[in-house]
């Protein structure tokens, strides 16, 4: 567990555990060996990490930078840039440029430019870098961060070795939120592990975050006090939208779940988001289904375009008394 940093006080728990070194890191196994494979040998080639947030990719990287140099050098050998620096090509031309030609005061080894989220630079810099990549290869190693791979153009995805960082499991995840819990003395409930497991979707700081403001603003973490701090319906929510859609009359469905919104301040997405999952278990002939799922899909698009939720309800509503209507008659 990372040692060092725990007697912080006033950290985010995302970064009081962040993990310092490789082998803290969870999941990814093959690439961690990889990595530290090139790393022993001297070999590293530049690197391009993608993958969906909180996977650690920007742990992994700055867990090599300190295996790499010792914390004397580490200002001197490390660039670290993120998208809250400019990402034009100024920048590539500028502050890049000029690190990556002037040579290192140490003898041996190279420095090592992070671009992180380097989605968010612009195709003209991305260009730019092209040539100063193939050229400084000896001063310099390059590691690119990003979301979307489809983001970087692929001359530079050629030139760099690629690791996708995928979601982590939740049997990963669990004893590394136990230690967490343990450290911070959390109370927490088994359901309340499974409820953060459930609406974290792999990412390892979305469990952390929500651990943490969860066990601030209720003093507990449960199933219910976990859902209710992210504004997710719970199960039993849902349950209870699904039984007055197919049992309630038009107008009681809708209010009932108008009601139910206001009072847990749920958005109209998520309820859509989890009503897809019960649907399918409906016993509905699949010509009705059919349809039902075609009118919630459009449902969603539209409330994600930003339409009105209240006349986006009332559509939900009257999708599922036009399901009934056909199914009874
Ligand atoms: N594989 C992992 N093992 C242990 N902790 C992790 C792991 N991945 C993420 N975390 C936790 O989540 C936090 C965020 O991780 P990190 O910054 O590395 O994510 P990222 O992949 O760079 O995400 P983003 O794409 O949003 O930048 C870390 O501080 C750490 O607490
Ligand atoms: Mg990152």
């Amino acid at each position: 567990m990372t040692s060092n940093n725990a007697n912080a006080t006033n950290l985010p728990w995302v970064e009081k555990y962040r993990p310092k070194q490789l082998e803290e890191l969870i999941s990814h196994e093959e690439i961690i060996k990889t990595i530290n494979k090139f790393i022993d040998e001297n070999q590293l080639p530049h690197l391009l990490l993608y993958g969906p947030p909180g996977t650690g990719k920007t742990s992994t990287i700055l867990a090599c930078a300190r295996k790499l140099y010792t914390p004397a050098q580490f200002n001197s050998m490390v660039l670290e840039m993120n998208a809250s620096d400019d990402r034009g090509i100024g920048i590539v031309r500028g502050q890049i440029l000029n690190f990556a030609s002037t040579g290192t005061m140490y003898r041996s080894g190279y420095k090592l430019i992070i671009l992180d989220e380097a989605d968010a630079m612009t195709n003209d810099a991305q260009n730019a870098l092209r040539r100063i990549i193939e050229k400084y290869t000896d001063n310099v190693r390059f590691c690119l961060i990003c979301n979307y791979l489809s983001k970087i153009i692929p001359a530079l995805q050629s030139r760099c070795t690629r690791f996708r960082f995928g979601p982590l499991q939740a049997e990963q995840i669990l004893p590394r939120l136990n230690e967490v819990i343990e450290m911070e003395k959390v109370k927490v409930t088994e359901d309340g592990k499974q409820a953060l497991m459930t609406l974290c979707g792999g990412d390892m700081r979305k469990v952390l975050n929500i651990l943490q403001s969860t066990w601030l603003a209720f003093g507990s973490v449960t199933e219910e006090t976990v859902y209710t701090c992210v504004g997710h319906p719970l199960p039993v929510d849902i349950k209870n939208i699904v039984n007055w859609l197919l049992n309630e009359s038009y107008e009681l469905a809708y209010c009932k779940i108008q009601d139910l919104k206001i009072k847990k301040g749920l958005a109209l997405q998520d309820v859509l988001t989890e009503l897809h999952v019960f649907v399918n278990k409906i016993d509905f002939p699949d010509s009705i289904l059919m349809n039902l799922v075609v009118k919630m899909a459009e449902i969603e698009k539209r409330v994600a375009v930003g339409c009105s939720e209240a006349v986006q309800l009332n559509a939900l509503v009257a999708a599922f008394q036009g399901a009934r209507e056909i199914d009874t008659s």
